[in-house]
């Protein structure tokens, strides 16, 4: 069935620059099938006048960890009044997951999903890593692929305590045991976690078996992460709050994105990534949520790019692309994150008749409506 979106005051397609005006477009089933100036819409079997609201492609949200069970209120809470993060608040998670059962494992990836949908995130990355037992990742990414678009193994989160060989268990039978439901394999290259040379072997297990790689990196400190991923030719390098001049340069010459995370930044109170920095030499940005009950707690990409706005120096139209069409990019998609015939049918509509409202009316659920995969959801 043909849907007709018409009456749309501001479209940002990502494809064409800059912003349509009194533009219109077309769903058929799961597919997007016209774009273009509403005096010329073709007739559909429904239309939808969003009268004059501003249309975008939905969120692409390329970086979380929502397969997990119980919560970490009182870590934040220390965190407010000083207490540095760490990785080791991931053992809490998890401790808590590896006691759900499936079912509540489910439950709550579904939970946190719908939450996302709801705020405009049409397509959704999760990882593993907080079973960190071959039975627990297994299941982990099990779960995963019944909601998320994109599933990454992280089994190399951290090293359990009471884990002898962890890096030989993650590269042999942990990997052999989730290469075929994952799309990804992620290595957490921090100290107090992955070292360099930890990290490579990861990375190397994971290309081995086919797997696309991304990289946890210079998210607590300097560090090698960011140069890694780049030499491996990861699709992504997430984090990177804290960049040499020599790690920019590394990123700007590469294919590899630099996946921001600013919900992450604040809320471990980390200085905000260096968005201006890497735009500027040159790198793709993109900006994830980083869901996730530790470091990260919310699944608003319209929070990221607020954030992003106000306090990175992104523009409106940067950050905007950083959400979508970046995200895309670090899942290397070219199917979602844009408004073009062929793409995939998910839009999101703002109760607002510009994206610039997304910055200017921050912390306001501007979601109107939503379509995903042509199913259309309205608020
Ligand atoms: O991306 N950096 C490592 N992993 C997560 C944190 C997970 C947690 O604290 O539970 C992150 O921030």
């Amino acid at each position: 069935m043909a849907i007709l979106i018409d009456g749309i005051g501001e479209l940002t397609t990502n494809c064409a620059t800059g912003r349509l005006r009194d533009a219109a477009l077309v769903l058929d089933g799961e597919q997007i099938a016209w774009v273009g100036p509403s005096r010329a819409a073709p007739a559909a079997d429904e239309r939808v006048d969003v009268a004059g609201r501003a249309v975008l492609p939905g969120w692409v949200d390329s970086h979380t960890h929502l397969v997990f069970a119980g919560d970490r209120t009182a870590e934040f809470e220390a965190r407010m009044s000083g207490k540095p993060y760490s990785a080791g608040g991931i053992a809490v998670t998890v401790d808590a997951t590896r006691a759900a059962t499936d079912e509540q494992l489910a439950a709550n990836l579904r939970r946190h999903a719908e939450e996302a949908l709801r705020q405009g995130t049409t397509c959704l990355e999760t990882k593993t890593g907080y079973g960190l037992s071959v039975v627990d990742e297994v299941r982990s990414a099990r779960i995963a692929a019944e909601v998320a678009d994109e599933v990454t193994f992280l089994g190399a989160h951290i090293i359990p305590p009471d884990s002898l060989s962890y890096v030989d268990l993650v590269c042999g039978e942990m990997l052999d045991a989730v290469a075929d439901s994952v799309h990804w394999a992620d290595v957490f290259c921090e100290e107090g976690a992955f070292d360099e040379a930890q990290s490579e072997r990861v990375l190397c297990a994971a290309a081995a078996r086919g797997l696309g790689l991304r990289v946890h990196g210079n998210q607590l400190g300097h560090g090698p992460g960011v140069q890694l991923a780049v030499r491996h030719g990861a699709a992504s390098v997430d984090h990177c709050t804290y960049l040499t001049d020599a790690d920019v340069d590394a990123l700007a010459s590469s294919d590899t994105v630099a996946t921001l995370l600013p919900a992450c930044d604040l809320s471990t109170r980390q200085p905000l990534a260096a968005a201006r920095r890497l735009l500027d030499a040159g790198a793709v940005v993109a900006l994830a949520s980083n869901a996730n009950p530790g470091s990260s707690y919310t699944t608003s990409m319209a929070f990221c790019v607020a954030t992003a706005v106000l306090q990175m120096r992104m523009s409106v139209e940067e950050a905007v692309w950083a959400a979508t069409a970046g995200g895309a990019r670090a899942l290397r998609r070219d199917d979602v994150g844009v408004i073009r015939p062929g793409a995939r049918a998910d839009v999101q509509v703002l109760e607002a008749p510009s994206v610039t409202h997304l910055a200017y009316r921050p912390g306001v659920p501007l979601t109107w409506a939503v379509w995903q995969r042509g199913v259309h959801r309205m608020f």
